[in-house]
């Protein structure tokens, strides 16, 4: 009975938490693990995961330079037409993604092709869509081509095909999602491909973790590197900056960075800044075009100046609009238009209006229309096919049915006008396939011919052909097959609507079908086999109940996970067994922490990768011999510790950030419920400040910045990347995990609870969480869970790091590490709060530098949460202060001061692409 009830509410537990969730593959990485790229700050895995095919090469090392990392190698496909990359981590279907797919060729083959002067062309497929052709001109250019679509299915295929002379082949592949509220143009029927993305402002190229979403934002000006357009026109244009923030309205459906708002390109002359579109190597020429131009006015009105310019395009209809700025404040305009006759370039013209500033403009996006809308296979036929694919290891790659041309050979499909293509046909003779015959071809319910002759199938005809309704031909000749055919194929083969060959096995005699007469015989068979399964079920409830007490060698089979293990981290979580965690954790040997969950022991992983697992509480029971009755009345009054565990592990399941451990896997094996984390070699940061560990090693400042980046950045991902945002609510010290190199990783969100709804600004406990030291005092008298709880907690955890005191304080009347600092600092000075050990180290600290990072934690446990910074303003400021500091220790200039509104003279051209338009709409 305890099984069925864990069951159940295991599978009811749907928590509404979506983490903006990403995938890096480093295409031709012949490594086995994931890698942290420190350039793009993302964490990118090797390919062989998501592709059966292709070879994999290092570009030539004169081109290696310059080039980031993931473009250094590439996996190419010579043979076959269609090669496919599917990817379903957690891919939600309906949301939106960014995917992002780059090539850099750097003579990979020697470079006998390019210097014949044979382009690689080949093209692009995104599913059964055509994305782009891939015109490689240049070697050392890397190539990027970016889609912004919505999953149409719980995975993405992009798929490389020959077509003319190339060998397709590809560097990287990027997947992220974003904010279904972002682009709002993109729907089911819309796709947009990048053409440009610039801003005009700045001179250096931009993304994560200054884009929450990773777009690339390329400097407006100085685009001309690699790949200068064939119709660059340099235009006359000043930079301007500020630092002086923008605001941007709630509801912006665009986020463009605050660093490019920030900054502009005003017209020089003071009356036009023309842009143009032209095309180019990267610029995808196609009739549709969406434009996206993005305004903010950063010069403070003097008098009655106003700020308003024309926006025109020659040719279109209207010709022009009207767009007035407000100082500081965000404005978005989009301009859709439709090529009419030759797409090969577009100009833009901002136009002073008399008695108004000059024009300016931040930064634009330039999109083609993607037409995505081709149907792909019937779902249920595509995963059929693809288990069928994994038992035969044919070299099937993408779609069974679409696009018609690279249709699977062994297949033919039917096209309704309406719905999804289906599988018709499935021809497997000759492939030399063994074992029973599998499940899922009674999956494929559309089929009318299905040909498994000739190969070494054994076992029973398996009842399920004969729920095949609209099956004709049904050819088994020439296998090993036993026994008694299913009626049902008897007596439609006696009714003459079905051909049902059986030449040529066991089961049959001179080609006639042995029927089953029979009828009955499947239930009678059934019933022992129910009574069977209890049976197992049973001993095997009771092998566990003594097994545990009695110590037993921990099994030698090898776990089922093998495959999977050590990859997981970017895969989602293998499911362990409960043996599994037994065999891992050495029968449980060694404890390593205990809360209020249940106990943490050390685990290797069959690869020797360490973990951590975490065993809920009620296995306790079980091991010191607790009945299974008392455990079901526990389990029926008591919910609470499963839903934990279970929030625990669906949250972790979905939250990918450097920053927070990774959750390896997880049981719920019967009774037990663990989790499996990787393992934090250095323990926590508490064991660190207390030195618990003994080591008499002291964290110098510089680490401890660093330490407090690392874990606020992991707060910030909770806060700001998930939605709706996740609150840890028992951010502490002993929280904070470090890794073998010191990185710091928020680990336990047993407490996390996410928001319900969007709408809602706060969530309501029944009880008070947290820790007794880290509660924000206006939770306490408020119950209202916020953000800013974490950052009063976090805030605790940074007055932690620069006093090394704990959070309460054993030897003092006031008790509270908060209370102690503002005395300290009232008294006396920085100098007097900071933690002894960083004086008397060699390489003092600088004292400005804890100075502000006091301030901020002072700031952060302000009374009124409201004063509290957000921590996106943390992590900045914490950044800061870390280049502060190393900039200090490496002895040179200290890292400059704010900038003030400036102009630099810098003369700019804007090149944009595209093609003639038939009016701009302003939003
Ligand atoms: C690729 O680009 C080159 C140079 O721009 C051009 O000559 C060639 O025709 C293009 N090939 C294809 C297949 O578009
Ligand atoms: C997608 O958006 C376009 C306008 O941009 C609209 O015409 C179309 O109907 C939408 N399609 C769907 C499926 O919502
Ligand atoms: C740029 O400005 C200079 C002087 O301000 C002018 O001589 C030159 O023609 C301008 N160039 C363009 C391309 O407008
Ligand atoms: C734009 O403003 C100018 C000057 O104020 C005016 O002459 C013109 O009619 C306006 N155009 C539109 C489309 O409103
Ligand atoms: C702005 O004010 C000045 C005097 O303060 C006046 O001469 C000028 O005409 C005004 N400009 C506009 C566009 O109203
Ligand atoms: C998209 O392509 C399909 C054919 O694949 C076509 O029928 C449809 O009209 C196209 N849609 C647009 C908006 O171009
Ligand atoms: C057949 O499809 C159902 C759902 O459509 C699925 O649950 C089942 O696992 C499939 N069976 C096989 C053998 O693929």
């Amino acid at each position: 009975m305890i099984y069925f009830i864990l069951l159940v509410l295991l599978a009811s537990s749907a928590i509404p938490v979506d983490c903006r969730h990403e995938v890096s593959i480093d295409c031709g990485f012949s490594g086995d693990d994931v890698y942290y790229d420190p350039d793009t700050q993302k964490i990118y895995a090797p390919d062989a995961e998501y592709i059966d095919t292709g070879a994999n090469h290092e570009i030539d090392e004169s081109y290696v330079t310059g080039q980031p990392r993931q473009a250094q190698n590439l996996r190419s496909f010579p043979d076959g037409v269609r090669n496919c990359y599917t990817i379903n981590d957690d891919v939600i279907q309906g949301d939106k993604y960014l995917i992002r797919a780059s090539f850099l060729y750097g003579d990979y083959d020697g470079g006998q092709r390019m210097r014949d002067g044979r382009n690689p062309t080949f093209d692009l497929y995104l599913g059964v869509n055509f994305w782009q052709t891939m015109n490689i001109t240049d070697s050392r250019h890397l190539y990027i081509s970016e889609m912004i679509t919505l999953a149409s299915s719980d995975y993405f295929s992009i798929c490389l095909v020959k077509s003319g002379d190339g060998i397709p082949f590809i560097s990287a592949l990027e997947l992220r999602q974003i904010d279904s509220e972002l682009y709002k143009d993109v729907n089911q029927s819309v796709s947009l491909q990048l053409s440009e993305r610039k801003s005009m402002g700045l001179d250096k190229t931009i993304r994560y973790p200054d884009d929450d979403y990773d777009r690339i934002w390329r400097p407006g000006y100085t685009s001309c590197a690699a790949t200068c357009y064939s119709r660059d026109v340099r235009r006359n244009s000043t930079l301007l900056t500020t630092t002086a923030s923008v605001e941007v309205g709630s509801d912006d459906a665009y986020k463009v960075p605050s660093e490019i708002m920030q900054s502009a390109a005003v017209s020089s002359d003071g009356n036009t800044l023309i842009l143009s579109l032209s095309n180019g190597d990267d610029v995808v020429m196609a009739p549709m075009f969406y434009v996206y131009l993005h305004f903010a006015e950063l010069r403070a009105p003097k008098g009655n100046e106003s700020s308003i310019f024309q926006l025109s395009v020659p040719g279109s209809r209207p010709s022009s609009i009207n767009i007035s700025l407000k100082y500081l404040e965000a404005r978005h305009i989009q301009l859709i238009h439709q090529a009419n006759s030759d797409p090969s370039s577009f100009y833009l013209h901002l136009t002073r209006v008399p008695g108004s500033l000059p024009p300016l403009l931040n930064a634009m996006e330039a999109y083609s229309y993607a037409n995505l809308t081709r149907i792909p296979t019937d779902q249920g036929d595509v995963d059929a096919m693809m288990k069928i694919k994994r038992l035969c290891h044919t070299k099937w790659q993408g779609d069974p049915c679409v696009p018609v041309q690279f249709a699977w050979h062994e297949t033919k499909c039917s096209f309704p006008i309406s719905t999804p293509p289906r599988v018709t046909s499935l021809d497997l003779s000759y492939q030399g396939l063994k074992g029973d015959i599998p499940a899922a071809i009674g999956n494929l319910s559309a089929i009318t011919y299905l040909n498994l002759s000739r190969n070494t199938f054994t076992g029973h005809i398996p009842p399920f052909l004969a729920n095949l309704n609209s099956l004709q031909t049904l050819d088994l000749s020439g296998n090993q097959l036993e026994g008694s055919v299913p009626i049902v194929l008897c007596n439609r083969r006696a009714n003459g609507s079905l051909r049902l060959s059986l030449e040529d096995n066991p089961c049959s005699f001179q080609g006639i079908c042995v029927c089953n007469e029979k009828k009955q015989k499947h239930t009678i068979l059934a019933i022992p086999i129910v009574v069977a399964a209890a049976t197992v079920i049973v001993l095997l409830s009771v092998f566990f109940l003594r097994g545990r007490r009695g110590k037993k060698e921990p099994s030698k089979r090898q776990p089922k996970w093998r495959d999977t293990i050590g990859s997981s981290f970017h895969t989602g979580s293998p499911h362990f067994t409960y043996q599994d965690l037994r065999t891992i954790t050495n029968n449980f040997e060694r404890v390593i922490g205990k809360g209020g969950f249940g106990t943490v022991y050390y685990g290797r992983l069959h690869d020797g990768t360490e973990v951590a697992v975490k065993m809920q509480k009620r296995f306790l029971a079980i091991e010191e011999g607790i009945t299974e009755d008392f455990m079901t009345e526990e389990l029926g009054s008591d919910s609470h510790g499963i839903k934990e565990f279970q929030a625990e592990a669906q949250l972790l399941s979905r939250v990918h950030h450097r920053n927070l451990v990774t959750l390896v896997g997880y049981c719920k094996d019967g009774h037990s419920l663990g989790l499996v984390f990787e393992y934090a070699a250095q323990g926590s940061l508490r064991d660190h400040l207390s030195d618990k560990n003994n080591t008499g090693e002291v964290l110098s400042w510089r680490e401890r910045l660093r330490i407090a980046v690392d874990a606020a950045q992991g707060l910030e991902y909770l806060h700001k990347g998930c939605k709706p945002p996740i609150i840890h609510r028992d951010v502490k010290t002993s929280n904070i995990l470090l890794s073998h190199n010191f990185e710091a990783k928020i680990a336990d969100f047993g407490l996390s609870k996410a928001f319900l709804t969007d709408a809602q600004t706060h969530a309501s406990t029944q009880a008070v969480v947290g820790t007794p030291g880290y509660v924000d005092p206006e939770y306490h008298s408020t119950y209202r869970l916020t953000e800013k709880g974490d950052v009063y907690s976090f805030g605790i955890v940074l007055l932690e790091l620069v006093t090394g005191l704990p959070a309460v304080l054993k030897f003092l009347e006031a008790g509270h590490i908060l209370q102690w600092v503002r005395q300290g600092l009232a008294q006396g000075t920085v100098a007097d709060v900071v933690d002894p050990r960083l004086k008397q180290r060699q390489q003092q600290c600088d004292m400005f530098s804890v100075r502000r990072v006091v301030d901020l934690a002072l700031n952060c446990t302000a009374l009124n949460s409201n004063e509290r910074p957000t921590m996106t303003e943390v992590v900045k400021q914490l950044k800061e202060s870390l280049q502060l500091e190393i900039a200090t220790e490496s002895s040179t200039r200290p890292y400059g001061g704010d900038l003030d509104v400036s102009q630099s003279g810098t003369t700019a051209t804007t090149s944009i692409s595209v093609t003639e338009m038939s009016g701009p709409s302003a939003r």
